[in-house]
């Protein structure tokens, strides 16, 4: 068996793809933040959310198709939360909810690339979207399936397109894998996934990460500008009982939905971690487009961990450089949570 070399003195041993001493590595570029993207300027960002509702997935969407800096192409949807079945039913009954029927759905795969399912029937309830009494789907799914409907949305824009990924992210990476040319036309993904610090499905992982890690590493390698809302920042995206007497003040059929939904969802946080709200994770990735500012961020190395057992889907940040690589994220570590609920009360509001 091979030794490791000495570490220098005072230092650490270098990895096995460190720089070799004696010469000095160009800096590598790091990734762009979002908000230098061309999707950032001259109109609206077009985006394709991939989802898998899920409460905060469900207000990703509504935020998304209320705030005018995005057009939403249209919706793609993933196994995680709840089945695919579910999940797809979700997205439909959101957008009839919002009488959007102008939105293509389409399902995309029922499970991680390698890994059986696992479903958190305690977070979002049997449906995937317990609380509410929401209506039944009026439109069908598109029958070319994700993939098909995301290429031919690319094909068609006239910009850049952004993903927003708040699921596993199966769909992506099939895609990616599928249509390599296509990388050239996304202009970043920003996903709702990982975490810098502890995980919230085991001590290692945020659940995305966590039920397709083998995705999460396409994804993350792939050299798209990637931006990761985490629980770093999520975890401080809270929605708090105050907060959600705003939404049964506001008086409308939609703050009513909205407000018995999120009582549903703290009610799970309350149990699991004694807050007094809960954190609307996967409507983070779509305000850090929307809102320049709104979501302090770091670019960092991360890359995530598909060998091990404890620690299967742990993103790991190598903040010190010690691989060498350049940054590959644009991490969100903290938010304006004020701002953010604003965000997601006017969204409701002006939503019906
Ligand atoms: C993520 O997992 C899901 O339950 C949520 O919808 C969010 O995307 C948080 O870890
Ligand atoms: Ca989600």
């Amino acid at each position: 068996m091979a030794t490791p070399a000495a570490a220098p003195a005072g230092g650490r041993a270098p990895a096995a793809d460190a720089p070799v001493a004696g010469r000095v590595p160009a800096p590598p570029p790091a990734v762009r933040p979002a908000a230098a993207d061309v999707g950032a300027r001259g109109g609206p960002r077009p985006v394709v959310l991939d989802c898998d509702p899920g409460h905060d997935d469900a207000l990703a969407i509504t935020l998304a198709l209320a705030r005018p800096e995005l057009r939403v192409l249209g919706i793609t949807t993933v196994g995680g939360n709840s089945p695919l079945a579910n999940t797809t039913r979700n997205a439909l009954r959101v957008l009839a909810l919002l009488d959007r029927d102008d939105v293509p759905v389409a399902a995309g795969a029922e499970r991680a690339l390698l890994r059986e399912p696992w479903t958190p029937v305690e977070f979002h309830g049997a449906s995937g979207l317990d609380g509410a009494d929401l209506p039944e789907p009026r439109m069908a799914p598109r029958a070319e399936g994700a993939l098909a409907l995301t290429e031919a949305l690319i094909a068609a824009s006239d910009r850049p397109v952004t993903l927003v990924a708040t699921g596993p992210l199966t769909n992506v990476a099939l895609l990616l894998r599928a249509r390599p040319r296509i990388h050239e036309e996304i202009e970043r993904i920003c996903l709702m996934g990982g975490s810098l610090g502890a995980g919230n499905t085991t001590a290692s992982a945020e659940f995305n990460a966590w039920q397709d890690p083998e995705a999460a590493a396409i994804v993350l390698g792939s050299g798209i500008p990637v931006s990761m809302m985490g629980l770093d920042v999520t975890h401080r995206a809270l929605f708090l009982e105050p907060d959600v007497a705003r939404l049964d003040a506001l008086g409308t059929r939609l703050g009513r939905v909205w407000a018995d939904l999120l009582r549903f969802f703290a009610a799970y946080h309350r149990r699991r971690y004694g807050w007094d709200g809960s954190p609307i994770h996967d409507a983070v990735a779509v305000a850090h487009l929307a809102v320049p500012g709104l979501v302090t961020t770091e670019l960092l190395r991360v890359d995530v961990e598909t060998a091990g057992d404890l620690t299967r889907g742990r993103t790991v940040a190598d903040r010190e450089g010690l691989r060498g690589l350049p940054a590959n994220v644009e991490a969100g570590v903290d938010i304006d949570r004020g701002r953010f609920v604003d965000l997601l009360v006017e969204a409701i509001a002006a939503s019906g």
